[in-house]
């Protein structure tokens, strides 16, 4: 099994309390990659700070320096790819991506949703979830492709849906899911057993199915 260890850098436009409980599995040693930078595209980002506490470096490209998307983007992927990293982790990262960017990161960008997709994609996902009447709403790490919301599912966790919830107080129980589920997921693929087989991904037993280990569609995955 490959378990060597990994670099991933990640993207958070707001608050960041995820990339904080996925700091915090690396400090506690379960994730065996470090985190090379935070990029956000929103200098006023909570997210700032807590890089600045763990000594991770920042990169700032805000959107609206660039004349357009294309060139936001080719700053975006200069930015990544000064770290050369493993794994490019959406935390909050509040823009949708263009084909460029995530293709040349396939299979290696991953993101998480506040819902169990395919339901509720988009904004606002815990407050559709409670319009909408479901009983059971939670949150979905995946890796990210073209269509937004749409790609391969590591990991789901679950969360109930009482009567009288609104779309903070939901969105506070699937932050709790949150904060287990995306470390999880790259825990999972730094320690070599996410495979990607189509839109299926699966997790391989290393004794059992150790040629599937690492692959997306047949080709190393990272
Ligand atoms: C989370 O609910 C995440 O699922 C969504 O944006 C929120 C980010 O929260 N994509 P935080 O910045 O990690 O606290």
């Amino acid at each position: 099994m490959n378990e060597k260890k990994g670099t991933f850098v990640v993207l958070a436009s707001g608050r960041g309390s995820n990339f904080q409980a996925i700091l915090d599995q690396v400090n506690a040693g379960n994730i065996p990659a470090s985190c090379c930078a935070l990029i956000t595209d929103n200098p006023d980002a909570y997210a700032i700070e807590r890089a600045g506490a763990a000594g991770i470096p920042v990169q700032v490209v805000a959107f609206r320096s660039f004349p357009d998307k294309g060139s936001y983007e080719s700053a975006l992927i200069s930015a990544i790819d000064l770290y050369n990293p493993d794994l490019v982790v959406l935390a909050g990262y509040m823009r949708i991506l263009g084909n460029a960017i995530v293709s040349r990161y396939a299979g290696r960008m991953i993101n998480i949703h506040p819902s169990l997709l395919p339901a509720f994609p988009g904004l606002h996902a815990q407050e559709q979830a409670v319009r909408y009447g479901v009983k059971v709403a939670g949150c979905t790490v995946h890796f990210v492709t073209e269509d937004m919301d749409a790609g391969p599912v590591i990991i789901q966790r679950s969360v109930p849906v009482f009567a009288g919830d609104d779309g903070a107080l939901l969105a506070e129980r699937i932050l709790h899911e949150e904060h287990i589920a995306f470390p999880e997921a790259i825990r999972l693929f730094f320690t070599g057993r996410l495979y990607i087989e189509g839109r299926i991904v699966g997790i391989c037993d290393p004794d059992a199915t150790p040629d599937l280990c690492g692959r997306h569609n047949g080709e190393e995955l990272r």
